[in-house]
């Protein structure tokens, strides 16, 4: 007996495709919504090859009101949404805001609109630890008060909270969850789904893999100055995985509420902090692989440090992350020896 279709936006790209695994494994339907802008389509036979049948898959532009109505009524009955579509490259959104701004905050609203017309009333949304900046104590908990972004990225990611807000305020008849992710990496022990970005890899881990694999040159660790134990910036990094039943367990948890309208905010992280020479050093643990890398200049927009308190998610919506660093990086590099094969 299905537990419901569930509309999974950005459902192609890295922690939408091993969400879509984990709703399937949970009994839930999920139909991904996806324009392919910044995913790979070789995903889809990923997934059939893990859940043992096609995905539903719509390629549609999340922003486009039109065309996500198509799907609304396409798909009748729908339990849920969980809202991956966004455009997420800090540094690109420096150089092209409007994109972002249009992209983030139009495909969230479009979202919303339909949801509120064809009375679907759960959503997850996927937030980021990036709207606490840098904070000022650590570990950083839901009550940290933001800081202003740093990026436009980052404050697209602000709005869309406070636009979640707003609606439940009015009175939508909305009931979200919303997840503020600290520093997703690795990939399913499968291999047959991780992380592909498209080019150069601004983020550590599939620069690390990369590297190692001889896809890319040396790495270059940005700064080894920062009032951090060995130097080098800390962040929480947490195996996809585990995020991924993040968002299942915020469904199951909707599912259990009132129907009075309400959003509830829960970082997601392992609670632990890792500096970047510590997650080389785990690379090289499980890889047997010296990493080849040299230390250079800051990175613009980086944080020192941050971290979670995990109290919350962990008491409130019973998840914990099961996986540590180590597990992440097997994973991560298992994926990347399965892209070369
Ligand atoms: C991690 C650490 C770098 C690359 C960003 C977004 C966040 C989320 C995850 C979307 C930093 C260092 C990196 C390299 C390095 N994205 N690094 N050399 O910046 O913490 O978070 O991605 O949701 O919102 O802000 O992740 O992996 O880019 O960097 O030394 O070649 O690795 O300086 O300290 P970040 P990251």
């Amino acid at each position: 007996m299905s537990k419901g279709k569930v509309i999974v936006t950005g459902g192609a790209g890295f922690i939408g495709s091993h969400t879509v695994v984990e709703l399937e494994a949970a009994g839930y339907e999920p139909v991904i919504v996806d324009d392919f802008s910044n995913s790979d389509r070789r995903v889809l036979a990923g997934l059939e090859r893990i859940c043992g049948r096609e995905i539903v898959c719509h390629e549609v532009d999340c922003a486009d009101p039109a065309a996500v109505r198509v799907v609304f009524e396409r798909e009748g009955a729908i339990r849920g949404a969980i809202h991956f579509a966004a455009s997420k490259a800090v540094g690109e959104s420096v150089q092209i805001p409007l994109r972002y701004y249009k992209n983030n905050l139009g495909s969230l609203i479009t979202l919303l609109e339909l949801m509120a017309e064809f009375e679907v009333t759960d959503l997850v949304f996927s937030s980021s630890c990036t709207v606490y900046g840098q904070p000022d104590a650590l570990p950083v908990t839901e009550e940290t008060p933001m800081q202003a972004a740093e990026s436009p990225y980052g404050y697209t990611k602000q709005v869309c909270e406070s636009i979640i807000g707003d609606v439940v305020r009015a009175q939508g008849p909305l009931r979200a969850v919303v997840l503020r992710y600290f520093n997703p990496i690795g990939a399913h022990p499968s291999a047959a789904i991780g992380e592909l970005p498209l080019g150069t890899p601004d983020n550590l881990v599939p620069f690390i893999t990369q590297s190692a694999a001889g896809l890319r040159g040396p790495l270059t660790v940005f700064g080894d100055d920062y009032a951090t134990p060995d130097g080098s910036c800390v962040r929480d990094y947490i195996h996809v995985v585990d995020l991924a039943k993040a968002h299942v367990k915020s469904l199951d948890w909707l599912g259990g509420r009132g129907t009075e309208p309400q959003a509830e905010i829960f970082n997601v992280g392992t609670g632990r902090g890792a500096s970047v020479l510590e997650a080389i050093a785990a690379f090289e643990s499980i890889s047997g692989r010296k990493l080849d890398y040299s230390i250079g200049a800051r990175r613009a927009g980086d944080i020192e440090q941050i971290f979670a308190d995990v109290h919350k998610v962990e008491s409130e919506l019973g998840w914990k992350a099961e996986f540590g660093i180590e597990d992440a990086m097997r994973d991560a590099w298992n994926w990347q020896l399965e892209l070369k094969a």
